[in-house]
């Protein structure tokens, strides 16, 4: 089906941000996409209009119960001008497994890529090409009907939103900076039977008090433990978590509460290429104060959307801290970022068929 949105330009364009100092999800670009849904028309009115505030009635569903899902993805601009998206199909994926969770109407595949597409190109200019920069796409939905009363809405908004961004953590060209990254044993991030497998805006609210301590403590994000034994290694803040501890490189595996992350999938892909020995396995983090001390944890990382590959410079576990490969960027994660963000960036062929040109 073709999808055809109807375009409202601004009649007062923003000064865009200086590319040399870009930050993450600061500056917005001048235009959005909003499609509102009803039980009676279903998604509908999908249309490109100026950036600004939406008027919300204050009983709005989603302001109280929190019926709310979001996404996050890239556009960048390639050496030879073209724009590319990396892999959104499994973003309009999970958007669409998201919302079956929270009892959202879903919105179709093709509908959610073209929305992105389109009003991407109406701020394709926005996009910055920098290194280490790109247009963050932040795609969402929420209840927007007027009820108190706990029960499935019946009026929602998907609107779209685009960001110019620098590096999530502030990093160089390069991109790459091992973080130092606190294990979280009080707090817990997803439980069996949860919202943890879903991109719900409740996550990440439910995460700040844990992230808050971590930034206390010096670090700049947290490794969430299994919610049941506070044992096995599940996420890192915003991002999946890989180890490589001698020869194996070790993730958790996909049981309900990480999210299936669109990188995650990614660089497992990348890995079984290489012919590496990647596991989808429980591990738990007495493997990995073991695997420290007996000098087998060679690298650890965090992959995701916002900083793509993130090596982990140091744990802090029960007040002790844990250095992972003298606190500098290992191969593996080197080379992982290199591919990927080469990829992404249309600076590395892409023969895995991830990119999407707009
Ligand atoms: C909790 C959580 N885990 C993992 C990820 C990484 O997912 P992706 O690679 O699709 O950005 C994200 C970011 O979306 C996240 O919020």
């Amino acid at each position: 089906m073709a999808y055809s949105f109807s375009v409202t330009l601004t009649t007062a364009p923003k000064q865009k941000p200086d590319p040399d100092k870009l930050v993450f999800g600061k500056y917005f670009t001048d235009h959005m996409f909003v499609m509102d849904y009803s039980d009676d028309k279903g998604w509908h009115d999908g249309r490109i209009v100026p950036y600004g505030p939406l008027a919300i009635d204050p009983a709005a569903a989603a302001l109280h119960y929190g019926q709310e899902i979001f996404e996050g993805l890239k556009a960048y601009k390639a050496p030879d001008g073209r724009i590319l998206l990396f892999r959104p199909d499994m973003n309009a994926k999970r958007t669409i497994s998201t919302c079956d969770r929270l009892c959202i109407p879903p919105i179709d595949e093709e509908l959610f890529i073209e929305a992105i597409k389109a009003v991407v190109r109406v701020d394709a200019e926005w996009i910055p090409d920098r290194p280490g920069t790109s247009l963050y796409i932040r795609p969402f939905i929420f209840a927007d009907e007027p009820f108190l009363g706990v029960h499935p809405a019946h009026h929602f908004k998907f609107v779209i939103i685009l960001s110019p961004v620098g590096a999530y953590y502030g990093a160089g060209n390069s991109g790459l900076v091992p973080q130092r990254i606190f294990v979280e044993e009080e707090y817990v991030r997803a439980a069996p039977g949860g919202t943890g497998a879903a991109k719900v805006a409740g996550n990440y609210a439910g995460s700040l008090k844990a992230q808050e301590k971590a930034m206390k403590a010096g670090c700049a994000q947290v490794l969430w433990l299994d919610a049941v034994e506070r044992r096995y290694v599940e996420e890192i803040g915003t991002s999946n978590a890989f180890f490589v501890i001698g020869d194996e490189i070790i993730t958790a595996p996909l049981l309900g509460t990480i999210l299936p992350g669109v990188t995650r999938d990614s660089v497992i892909k990348l890995l079984k290429k290489w012919g590496m020995n990647i596991q989808e396995r429980r591990l738990s983090i007495d493997e990995v104060v073991r695997a420290a001390e007996d000098g087998t944890l060679r690298e650890a990382f965090a992959t995701g959307t916002a900083a793509v590959i993130s090596p982990v410079g140091e744990l802090l576990y029960r007040n002790r801290t844990i250095v992972i490969n003298n606190n500098q960027t290992g191969p593996l994660s080197q080379k992982l970022y290199d591919t990927l963000y080469g990829i992404q960036t249309g600076k590395v062929e892409d023969d895995m068929g991830w990119t999407v040109a707009i």
